[in-house]
């Protein structure tokens, strides 16, 4: 498993099509909605697909997404190369639905890998298995409706036959055009069974061409990491995993919800998600011509400000303490332990079983302020032991509280 994804803990996800020009979530629209999209429309198959055509988006500035992600401390961006609807946003040689055949005709794919990459950021390609667009998947149709999970219009064998093969060939054009990508991101690996998907070819065609690339595990049957869905899990995944999160309640630019998370909620997930070993994939929705919603933007910078002052408490960290030890998520880099206060402290912060006699020190993270903190243990073993484990009560005065979350450190020798 590649050690960068293991402590990355931010990254950035894109959902974008051509729909955002219609200010419509991404593909689900198409077939009707989805229960887990609440503001997700209905509308009809043909005046979805109506916009793939006039696609334009003259103000993408993937540059501009690079250096927000840096200012947000992400180590990482994935794009939606092809979601369910099936436009490519990337020059295929298999069909003509892609952003080739609009006005716009230039790569997206190719000028995102290249502007992730000059920034030094890793690059992630999202492919949706499903293809609610191409006629051999078959595509979905009026007809169809409403969608019903486990009940599929299913292609004859000659159809899946072209299908696949053109699935492969995408997914290897992906693979061989655009130099090193670190992450597959799969999708949609329901509507059919890890046979007919063909799997292990799969798989094996993408090791052969890429082999340090991490896959997730919505390729049924693989996975370098778990990818939890708009939650975060109860308990630490074993092995690597990643929270994909929405900051409304839509991945692509949908104008109807308006639901968005606040900026404190979002910085307690990224604290939580790091506590846990995990990642945050955030998502932002560009718009139609390719900008962010101002409503985004704002959040994103209130969460950049915050990391400027607390960024070494979550990127290339690793989980801190055991719950019972502390009331909120913690984490550590070497000997120095991160405290995120994500409740408001009455005076004081305790932390238990810690090596009392190794504290050397504990300070407000983002102002470097010296705070004060006792210590104590059981009487017999602050007598005859040289490293006992005890109680760290920490002063935490209002004033020094952030409005987010008050990340304090302390320092162990
Ligand atoms: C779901 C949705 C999709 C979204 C994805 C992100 O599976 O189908 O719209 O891209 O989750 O995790």
């Amino acid at each position: 498993m590649s050690q960068w994804f293991s402590t990355a803990r931010f990254g950035m996800f894109v959902h974008w099509g051509h729909s955002a020009q219609q200010g419509l979530e991404l593909s689900w629209p198409l077939v009707g909605g989805v229960f887990s999209l609440p503001f997700c429309s209905k509308i009809p198959v043909e005046q979805y697909h109506a916009t793939a055509p006039q696609f334009n988006p003259q103000h993408y500035d993937p540059a501009a997404w690079a250096a927000l992600a840096q200012q947000l401390g992400m180590q990482y961006v994935v794009l939606t190369a092809k979601h369910h609807d099936g436009f490519a946003l990337f020059h295929t040689q298999e069909s003509t639905f892609s952003i080739q055949h609009t006005p716009y005709e230039q790569d997206v794919v190719r000028q995102f890998v290249e502007a992730m990459r000059a920034a030094g950021l890793r690059v992630g390609l999202y492919f949706s298995l499903i293809d609610w667009h191409h006629p051999d998947y078959p595509a979905f149709t009026e007809a169809d409706k409403p969608y019903r999970f486990g009940e599929y219009r299913h292609p004859t064998p000659e159809q899946w036959e072209r299908f696949t093969q053109f699935m492969f060939a995408q997914v290897q054009e992906l693979l061989t055009n655009y130099g090193p990508i670190d992450v597959l991101w799969f999708d949609g690996g329901w509507e059919r069974t890890p046979e007919q998907w063909r799997v292990q070819e799969l798989h094996a065609l993408i090791r052969s061409l890429q082999p340090e690339l991490l896959i997730n595990d919505r390729l049924p049957g693989f996975g370098d990491f778990a990818t939890p869905e708009q939650f975060i899990p109860p308990q630490p995944l074993e092995g690597d995993w990643e929270t994909c999160m929405t900051i409304n309640e839509s991945w692509g630019h949908n104008t109807q919800d308006t639901q968005f998370k606040s900026p404190r909620q979002l910085i307690h997930t990224l604290c939580e998600v790091a506590g846990k070993g995990g990642n945050l994939l955030l998502n932002v929705s560009p718009m139609g011509d390719g900008a962010l919603p101002p409503a985004l933007l704002e959040r994103l910078m209130t969460i950049a400000d915050w990391m400027q002052g607390n960024q070494e408490s979550i990127v290339g960290t690793s989980p801190g303490l055991a719950s019972w030890q502390f009331y909120g998520p913690s984490t550590r880099r070497g000997q120095r332990l991160y405290l995120h206060l994500l409740m408001k402290p009455y005076d004081t912060i305790t932390v238990r079983g810690l090596p009392i006699k190794q504290v050397q020190s504990v300070q407000v993270l983002a102002t470097g302020k010296a705070l004060e903190y006792s210590t104590r243990c059981a009487i017999v073993d602050s007598l005859l032991n040289p490293d006992p484990l005890g109680e760290l009560t920490i002063q935490v005065p209002e004033a020094v509280l952030d409005p987010y979350v008050t990340v304090l450190a302390v320092d162990m020798g």
